[in-house]
């Protein structure tokens, strides 16, 4: 599917592919720089989310904002996304359903961004995006190169609230990520023309 954002974001505002467009507030579409270079996949829209439409603006969000900052980045200037686009409802883990029913809108704003890593927060990100093989204990921390996209796989910022060991290998995963992009972001530079 090869769209503009206008459409996709007007077709995520209608969207009634699933079961959970019955009971939201609000569509969260995602949020960010259209040409980030860091894109973030969460789960789905808890309840602030799907009050404010945006992504990732509740407790767990305050932490994955402060990471990113930890990294020397800016919220804005990364591109945050989630696997469904509507709040399940109590926050439950979105069916497989309606991870597939929601797919090709991520993949539709995959395609627009265009990032060089995409970091995968939590099982249900990794699940729906590189497949249930893999796992989020074993595999977080270790680069999956996708179609030339480097998808990082880590814990969700929800589970380091909940427990506090998972804290330092995110972090550990985070600088990973910063360092791969100062890498890709350098070979990038020198693939340019010289004036
Ligand atoms: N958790 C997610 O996975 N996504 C959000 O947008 C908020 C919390």
């Amino acid at each position: 599917m090869t769209v503009s954002w206008e459409e996709l974001l007007a077709s995520i505002g209608s969207c009634e592919r699933c079961r959970l467009s019955a009971s939201r507030k609000n569509t969260v579409p995602g949020e960010g720089d259209p040409r980030a270079r860091l894109m973030f996949i969460g789960e789905g829209p808890g309840a602030n989310e799907d009050e404010q439409g945006r992504p990732f603006v509740g407790a767990a969000g305050d932490l994955l904002t402060r990471m990113i900052e930890a990294i020397g980045l800016k919220r804005e200037d990364c591109y945050i996304a989630n696997i469904v686009k509507c709040r399940p409802p109590r926050n439950r883990v979105p069916e497989s359903d309606e991870a597939a029913a929601c797919l090709p809108y991520l993949r539709a704003q995959v395609a627009l961004v265009r990032p060089l890593i995409i970091v995968l927060l939590g099982a249900t990100a990794l699940k729906h995006t590189l497949g249930g093989d893999y796992r989020i204990t074993r595999d977080r921390g270790r680069f999956v190169e996708r179609a030339g996209v480097f998808m990082m796989p880590t814990f969700h910022p929800a589970a380091l609230l909940r427990d506090e060991s998972k804290k330092r290998p995110a972090w550990e995963d985070f600088k990973a990520v910063r360092d791969r992009l100062y890498l890709l972001k350098q070979s990038q530079q020198s693939d340019l023309p010289t004036p």
